[in-house]
């Protein structure tokens, strides 16, 4: 039999509440924490038949080879979690369905643990481009700003009153490079020109304090754990080729965090576990056919480096567990003047 090859855009795979979006993600920003479990995973914006209730993603394309005895196939996907949190256990599906298979209920893959980092992340470095296929652009080799990021969470005090759930008595504040972001009051300033007093551009690009980052026996150390609220972002000039490090802590507890970037796509260079290592880092670059996402995992314990054009001018958010790092990318005019 010929095989066929088939290529797929699955927006896969996204998270549907059952509630108001609007006031899960106020009581997320109150306590630092992640959002409530969402109700249902999707695929293509569809939680499929194992759901009982009928949303956006991560997009991925894929290449399939159909070349499999003629029936019915689930494609499905559920939680990948490192923490033991609650989350929806519900595997989500979409059915692949052979022409001219007699009708019978569809195959279901076994998938791997909902904890198994070791397959997850020989699955996630191993995604390439298809290299010179639609909206392919080769990966700039010259870098004009590089960043060093860590991100993970901190402990902030708890407010006058209040009960707070996090250890110590305290607060969680999701942090990058010891930032934790709090939004500006007045979200307009960069159009209206009033930085005065509601942001600065002065988000580190290295973390303040060096440390064993990945280092468990940190997770609760007092003298590093705390951290502060600022509203520093990022300024880029237009056009400037950027290469960020993502580095994991184990500061209050090891997470897998991905790293979402709004109004750019950025090639995935490298993931690896421990301390990012520059030297051997590199070594790992794919600067051949790297995977284009907007959102990447950095691994438990690990690190994940990207890079991008500014060649979006605004004002765009780079988020974890929650949005983190604004970056404000210039406009072609002022940085050409
Ligand atoms: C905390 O509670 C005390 C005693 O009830 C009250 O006087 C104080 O105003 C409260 N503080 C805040 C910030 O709500
Ligand atoms: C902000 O400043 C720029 C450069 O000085 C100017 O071109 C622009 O008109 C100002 N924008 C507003 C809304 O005042
Ligand atoms: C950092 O901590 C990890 C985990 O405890 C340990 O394996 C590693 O040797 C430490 N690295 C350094 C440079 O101390
Ligand atoms: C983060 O900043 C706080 C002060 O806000 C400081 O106490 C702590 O040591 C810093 N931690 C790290 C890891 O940089
Ligand atoms: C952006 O950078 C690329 C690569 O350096 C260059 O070819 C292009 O002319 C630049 N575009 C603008 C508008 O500056």
């Amino acid at each position: 039999m010929s095989s066929i090859k088939l290529l797929i855009t699955l927006h896969f795979i996204g998270g549907w509440w059952n509630a108001n979006i609007i006031e899960i993600e106020e009581q997320a920003q109150a306590d630092g924490h992640g959002p409530n479990i969402f109700n249902a995973f999707t695929i293509n914006g569809w939680p499929g038949d194992l759901y009982d209730c009928s949303s956006t993603g991560q997009t991925i394309d894929v290449l399939l080879t159909a070349d499999q005895p003629l029936a019915s196939y689930y494609m499905s996907a559920h939680c990948y979690d490192t923490l033991g949190d609650a989350y929806d256990a519900t595997t989500t599906t979409g059915i692949v369905t052979y022409e001219n298979a007699t009708p019978s209920s569809p195959l279901m893959p076994n998938l791997p643990a909902v904890d198994d980092t070791s397959v997850a992340f020989e699955f996630y470095p191993s995604l390439t481009s298809l290299l010179n296929g639609p909206h392919w652009a080769p990966v700039p080799l010259e870098i004009d700003e590089q960043m060093f990021v860590t991100e993970g969470l901190g402990l902030v005090p708890c407010g006058a009153n209040n009960t707070c759930g996090a250890p110590l008595g305290l607060a969680f504040a999701a942090s990058m490079n010891n930032e934790s972001f709090e939004l500006p009051t007045k979200l307009e300033a960069f159009y209206y020109n009033l930085t005065a007093g509601i942001y600065t551009t002065d988000f580190p690009k290295y973390p303040p304090v060096v440390f064993n980052y990945t280092s468990l026996s940190n997770n609760l150390n007092k003298a590093l754990v705390m951290t502060s609220r600022s509203t520093k972002v990022t300024k880029l000039k237009y056009n400037s080729t950027v290469q960020i490090v993502f580095q994991n802590t184990a500061l209050v507890g090891q997470q897998s965090h991905p790293v979402h970037l709004h109004g750019f796509n950025f090639y995935v260079l490298a993931q690896g576990f421990g301390n990012y290592d520059p030297v051997i880092g590199q070594k790992m670059f794919n600067l051949i056919n790297p995977q284009i996402r907007n959102t990447a995992g950095v691994p438990v314990g690990g690190w994940t480096v990207i890079r991008f054009t500014a060649n979006n001018p605004g004002v765009w958010c780079l988020g974890a567990i929650a949005p983190l790092m604004p970056i404000l990318v210039d406009n072609g005019v002022v940085a050409l003047a």
